[in-house]
């Protein structure tokens, strides 16, 4: 078997880093069950680029039960796990091309290979793999049944393809639904982008003027994490709405220009491009530290630091920054995903639910494989609403179900005051 990994030595620690968070996967756990007895996925071919951890380990487990063949690679150049990477080459015989630090070339020659395994589901956490398909490879579309998007950032790419009549393959936007973003993105990215900036920085959190910049999802759940640890939380929106629902929330929204004078932190989860400019660092207080946990590193204009001011590493995970006048500005991860670069991602039990979507899509695919079309799917309800069901009744929670008469109630226009 082929693979590119740091250090196969590693595996061991890995193995047992993969079993501690399978405790705390319980929903993936109930599919990967089934999927033993029914075996889906079999003879499927799944090429899957997505971040190397614990938890994604035990997806690739569930679908390998489940029948398929299953290749991984990364899904960021920062995020992998090697000690992972090695235990799933080493004990389970899945290939892997990924490597914590890898440069860009390595990792698209990683997304190469996924494709040369010539997968009949893909799986993307930011749509990289199905944009190299689509850029590089045609001749093999015809061989997907579909391809299945983790992430906020790739369903928006995946989106303007199908705007534009690009998209050539059958998309599920794994992402879209509610058992997805509402709890790894609020959840999982809130707490985890905190566990980053903290590993990376040691820094107390309370007291600080902590800026999110994006009130979506993810902003969500790291601002109230941020306030919930002590610091004054500044929103920073483009969109109305949000913005109000920022403001009802107690936090203060301001202006970029006005955040960026207060921010001691100022994290950027917009999904967009330099959300966090050089006009806008050049603007910060001394010594103000910066971090991208948005998908994409363009979040955070790191190039265009690094032209304008001179650059130091002071620690692992810190650059600092010095402008021609003396002010010094800190950037956390090279402004690549904090949570993934300096932590260890999300914890297992909101990827218990992210990881039983995909699973879960996959077996989707083959079922309605002749009834597919080039066009990005959302999850059905069902698949959803079972999700959560699972993990409420794992989680020993029991929740009440409406009676004959309340059904009727709510399904009739003639019953009023
Ligand atoms: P979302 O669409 O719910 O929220 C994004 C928000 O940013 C929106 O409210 C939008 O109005 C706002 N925004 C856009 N441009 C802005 C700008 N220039 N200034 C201020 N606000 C701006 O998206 P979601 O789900 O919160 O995801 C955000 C990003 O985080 C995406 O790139 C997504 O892929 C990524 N993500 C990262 C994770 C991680 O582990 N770090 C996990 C999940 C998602």
């Amino acid at each position: 078997m082929k693979y590119d990994i740091k250090d196969i030595n590693l595996a061991d620690k890995g193995k047992m880093r993969m079993e501690w968070v399978e405790r705390n996967m319980p929903v993936l756990r109930l599919i990967k069950d089934r999927f033993a007895k029914e075996k889906p996925l079999k003879n499927i071919k799944i090429s899957a680029c997505l971040h190397i951890t614990a938890e994604t380990a035990n997806l690739f487990l569930a679908l390998k039960t489940g029948g398929a063949e299953v290749l991984g690679c990364a899904s960021n150049p920062l995020s992998t796990q090697d000690d992972i990477a090695a235990a799933l080459v080493k004990y389970h015989d899945i290939p892997i091309y990924a490597i914590k630090g890898e440069d860009m070339k390595t990792y698209y020659s990683h997304i190469m290979k996924a494709l040369d395994f010539h997968p009949q589901v893909t799986m993307d956490d930011g749509a990289d793999l199905v944009s190299e398909l689509h850029k590089n490879r045609k001749d093999q579309i015809s061989e997907l049944i579909g391809s299945s998007e983790e992430t906020t950032t790739g369903v928006i790419r995946l989106k303007a393809m199908e705007k534009d009549g690009a998209l050539k393959l059958p998309v599920l936007a794994v992402n879209d639904s509610s058992t997805k973003h509402m709890f790894d993105n609020r959840y999982g990215t809130g707490q985890s982008t905190l566990d980053g900036i903290i590993r990376a920085t040691d820094m107390l959190i309370a007291g600080k003027k902590f800026v999110v910049v994006g009130y979506g999802w993810c902003g969500k759940g790291l601002a109230s994490r941020a306030r919930g640890m002590g610091a004054s939380v500044v929103v920073v929106e483009v969109d109305p709405v949000r913005a109000l629902e920022a403001v009802m929330e107690g936090l203060e929204v301001l202006h970029m220009n006005e955040a960026m004078k207060v921010a001691d932190v100022a994290v950027t989860v917009t999904g967009g491009k330099h959300s966090i400019s050089l006009e806008h660092m050049k603007m910060a207080k001394n010594g103000a530290i910066f971090a991208n946990a948005g998908h994409f590193s363009v979040e955070l204009d790191y190039e265009g630091l690094t032209k304008s001011a001179k650059k130091k590493k002071v620690r692992e995970y810190i650059e600092e920054f010095t402008f021609k006048n003396g002010k010094k500005v800190y950037i956390l991860a090279e402004g690549r995903l904090i949570n993934l670069a300096a932590a260890m991602g999300h914890p297992a039990e909101v990827m218990d639910m992210s990881f039983a979507n995909q699973a879960l899509a996959a077996e989707w695919f083959v079922k309605n494989r002749n009834d597919l079309s080039p066009q990005v799917y959302r999850i059905p309800q069902e698949m959803d609403s079972e999700i959560a069901r699972l993990k409420l009744e794992a989680m020993g929670v029991t929740i009440d179900q409406l009676t004959a008469e309340q059904k009727k109630y709510l399904s009739s226009w003639k019953e009023g005051t």
